[in-house]
């Protein structure tokens, strides 16, 4: 059986299908490269723009062709009346537009969210048994056989995830929506794939995580971390700021049963045959000096820190609720250039909801100041389910365009110093 996977969106979404296509190859699937010539086709999605759902509704609407001229041909040549072509729609866009879809386009035989994928190739079967069409967006806890097969394809350097989800709720992001609330990957789940991208002879690891800040995982009583509490804390709840002290041989120092980013990256350093670790995305909001200080004096840890700021301008910080302001973030990045004394980049928003001139030249200026390696600028894209969703998107096309191609051109004045400087 012959299978072809698109994917769209972010890294974690690489992962996915990574993860997905190890599932079928460990069944006895190939990959394929041209969509005609699969079995089962699977395109994993992305919805955190309109755009991203555009280019994959498009995508989508193309493969109706597909399975008409796969069908007329097997008829004409081999008389199979009861060839089947699987399609498939899974990941973010499968959760937001799933039913909408399911509907509008009967040649989608399977509408499945990320939550659900370690069961694909289980319903795959089921429907090329039973000819039937299956919708799955139920919102859950991942499986971690999902994680198990060791298919990987590359073979310098792999993607580790430790937290599905988000529960950070900025104001104009889809994630919490389609991928749930935040959820903790197992610490030894995390360290034993690790591992077993070393038996590759896989050196270079990248972890992944909305923010991988978040990062907080709770101890059980014992000291074992399988079996305990599975889930994560929002910073500044719960256990995060724990302050304790050992006294007459009892451990009392609640810091002890957590393990948060920081130790999980202590933990993950002393893993023998690994070389280099980076990881995405930090948020300005709970990177600490912790971090900085670890990532001065790891000789494994890259010295280069994806920190989206998103808007220079206060007003509109809060109102994307992110928590922080202008002058923390700058503060946080002159802390990390004098700790680390490293590499940065960034994601950006124009043209967010009442976002003005002088607005724009608050972001423009951050941009300018802080010398960014690269930076990732968008045009604001209002999503449902989302509270920005509520306000009016009053800032033009045009106007977004216009600040859109003014960052551009002055990252690209400073990307290129940074090639020149080398
Ligand atoms: N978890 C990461 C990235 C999330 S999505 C983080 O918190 O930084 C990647 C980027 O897409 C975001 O950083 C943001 O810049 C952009 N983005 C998210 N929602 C958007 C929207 N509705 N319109 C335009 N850009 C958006
Ligand atoms: Fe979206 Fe904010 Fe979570 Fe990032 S931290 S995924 S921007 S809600
Ligand atoms: Fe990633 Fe897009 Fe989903 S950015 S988490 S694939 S909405």
């Amino acid at each position: 059986m012959k299978l072809y996977i698109k994917t769209f969106g972010c890294q974690m979404n690489d992962r996915d299908s990574e993860a997905l296509c190890g599932l079928f190859l460990d069944r006895g699937y190939i990959l394929v490269s041209e969509p005609e010539d699969a079995d089962v086709i699977l395109v994993n999605t992305c919805s955190v723009r309109e755009h991203a759902e555009n280019r994959a509704i498009s995508f989508l609407g193309s493969l109706k062709k597909i399975t008409n001229y796969k069908l007329q041909i097997t008829n004409y040549r081999f008389q199979i009346t009861d060839y089947k072509m699987v399609i498939g729609l899974v990941g973010c866009m499968a959760k937001n537009r799933g039913e909408e879809l399911f509907k509008k386009m009967s040649h989608l035989d399977l509408i499945i969210g990320p939550a659900n994928f370690d069961k694909v190739p289980y319903y795959i079967e089921k429907i090329r048994k039973e000819g039937v069409r299956i919708i799955d967006i139920e919102d859950k806890e991942r499986k971690e056989d999902f994680y198990s097969s060791s298919f990987r394809v590359r073979k310098d350097y792999a993607y580790v995830v430790i937290s599905t989800g988000c529960s950070n709720y900025c104001s104009y992001c889809i994630v919490p929506f389609v991928r749930g609330p935040l959820r903790l990957r197992n610490p030894e789940d995390i360290i034993d794939e690790v591992k077993r991208n070393v038996k590759l002879g896989i050196k270079k690891i990248t972890l992944l995580g909305q923010n991988v800040n978040d990062y907080q995982y709770r101890l059980s009583a014992e000291g074992s971390t399988r079996g305990s509490t599975r889930g994560g804390f929002a910073s500044g709840e719960g256990f995060a700021s724990g302050e304790g002290s050992a006294s007459g041989g009892q451990i009392t120092d609640y810091k002890l049963q957590i393990i948060d980013f920081v130790k999980l990256l202590r933990m993950i350093e002393k893993i023998e045959g690994i070389e280099k670790i980076d990881f995405v995305t930090s948020h300005p909001k709970n990177t600490s000096r912790e971090l900085f200080e670890l990532m001065a004096n790891s000789q494994k840890i890259k010295k280069h820190l994806h920190l989206p700021f998103q808007s220079g301008s206060d007003r509109i910080l809060k109102l994307m609720n992110r928590g922080y302001t202008k002058e923390d973030y700058l503060n946080l990045v002159n802390d990390y250039k004098e700790i680390v004394r490293g590499t940065l980049s960034t994601d950006i928003i124009v043209g967010f909801p009442t976002e003005t001139e002088e607005d724009f030249f608050e972001t423009k200026d951050v941009l300018e100041r802080v010398r960014f390696k690269y930076a990732y600028i968008f045009k604001y894209s209002p999503r449902p389910h989302t509270s920005a969703f509520k306000l009016e998107d009053d800032v033009p096309l045009k106007e977004k365009e216009r600040r859109h191609k003014i960052l551009l051109d002055s990252q690209r004045k400073i990307s290129l110093e940074f090639i020149n400087e080398k």
